[in-house]
């Protein structure tokens, strides 16, 4: 079972040997500036069965198809003139639009759905294979099924490095939570489907139907995959809420604040950013969460953040983390 993947430093050199092996049918560990993702080529059942495999992904999970430019995606999806003025302003870039598919996008990337995911990554690394390949990408998030998704190219190595043979280093996530999924099949009534680095204001969407999953704890199944527990690490996780203090701290389980505690702090306290900025609290979280998940800790007791722009995001994956 054990196959060495390999870091590969993004070279020249390198970029030709994983578009070779993307031309290959192989499935590749590839950094964006959300997550990093397993990439393998959209038009190519073999290569979309593997990333299944991979991930041990169920295929009623659709997958995100990422294009090298809004011309490319427009020959495997059906855009309307809202979906162009989105794509325009916020592409390349941490926007997903699910828009009807046209027949070249197979049933294995939509889960047979009628509808298909489509993104223009911004990372320059990602956008130098796109350009070099003559079909679009398939990529989820490059983490076993569940588990927390990756923002450095160790995680990936950590975790699916028995299964696949390289991914590129990019250093850490830009964003480090994924895209903002926008439902805009019907151009009149755009859903937000997963909150993320581009919020509904920034959007200019009206985002009603997020507010009230925020306030429930049973979340709705909004998409399919988009499941109430996923984004898990072993360890489990409990919340507590933005500006208050966890309750019957043990010595055995590590805090996580947004920000830096004021005085001397204890050596199982832990925070997402100096200054409680939220932008680097949301680019930190699966980092530290995905650290901490290695030492011996019985439980992570997590700060929930600001429920504002990238904010939302982050209490979506920790609610998602935390659900039993
Ligand atoms: O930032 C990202 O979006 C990252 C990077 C690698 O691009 N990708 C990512 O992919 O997060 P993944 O597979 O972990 O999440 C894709 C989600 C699915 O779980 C599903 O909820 C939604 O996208 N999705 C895909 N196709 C859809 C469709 N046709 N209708 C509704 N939701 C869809
Ligand atoms: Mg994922």
């Amino acid at each position: 079972m054990s196959q060495a993947c390999k870091i590969l430093q993004a070279s020249a050199k390198n970029i030709d040997l994983c578009v070779d092996l993307l031309r290959d049918e192989a499935v590749v560990g590839v950094p964006t500036e959300t997550v990093y993702g397993l990439a393998g080529n959209a038009l190519n059942d073999v290569s979309l069965q593997k990333i299944f495999e991979v991930k041990g992904r169920p295929m009623l999970d659709p997958l995100i198809v990422h294009f090298s430019s809004i011309e490319q995606a427009e020959i495997h999806a059906e855009f309307n003139e809202r979906a162009r003025a989105l794509a325009a302003q916020f592409w390349p870039g941490a926007l997903t639009l699910v828009l009807p598919k046209k027949d070249t996008i197979s049933d294995l990337v939509t889960a047979a759905l009628p509808s298909v995911a489509v993104r223009v990554p911004e990372h320059l690394i990602f956008r130098s294979l796109l350009e070099r390949l003559d079909f679009p990408l398939a990529a989820p998030s490059a983490n076993p099924f569940g588990y927390v998704s990756p923002t450095l190219a160790e995680h990936v190595v950590a975790t699916l490095g028995d299964r696949i043979l390289a991914v590129i280093d990019g250093g850490a996530c830009k964003h480090g939570v994924e895209s903002t999924i926008v439902d805009l099949r019907d151009p009149d009534a755009p859903k937000i489907l997963r909150p993320g680095p581009l919020s509904a204001e920034q959007l200019g969407i009206q985002d009603a139907k997020m507010e009230l999953k925020q306030s429930s704890n049973k979340l709705a199944q909004a998409a399919p995959g988009m499941l109430t527990q996923h984004y898990s690490p072993n360890t489990p996780i409990t919340l507590f809420g933005h500006d208050e203090q966890p309750s019957n701290v043990q010595k055995s389980e590590a805090v996580l604040y947004n920000t830096k505690p004021a005085g001397k702090v204890a050596e199982n306290t832990f925070w997402l950013s100096e200054g409680g900025d939220l932008t680097e609290i949301a680019h930190n979280l699966f980092m530290l969460i995905q650290k901490l998940d290695v030492r011996d800790y019985t439980q992570l007791k997590v700060e929930r953040a600001e429920h504002v722009d990238i904010g939302i995001a982050v209490n979506d994956r920790l609610s998602r983390a935390a659900a039993k």
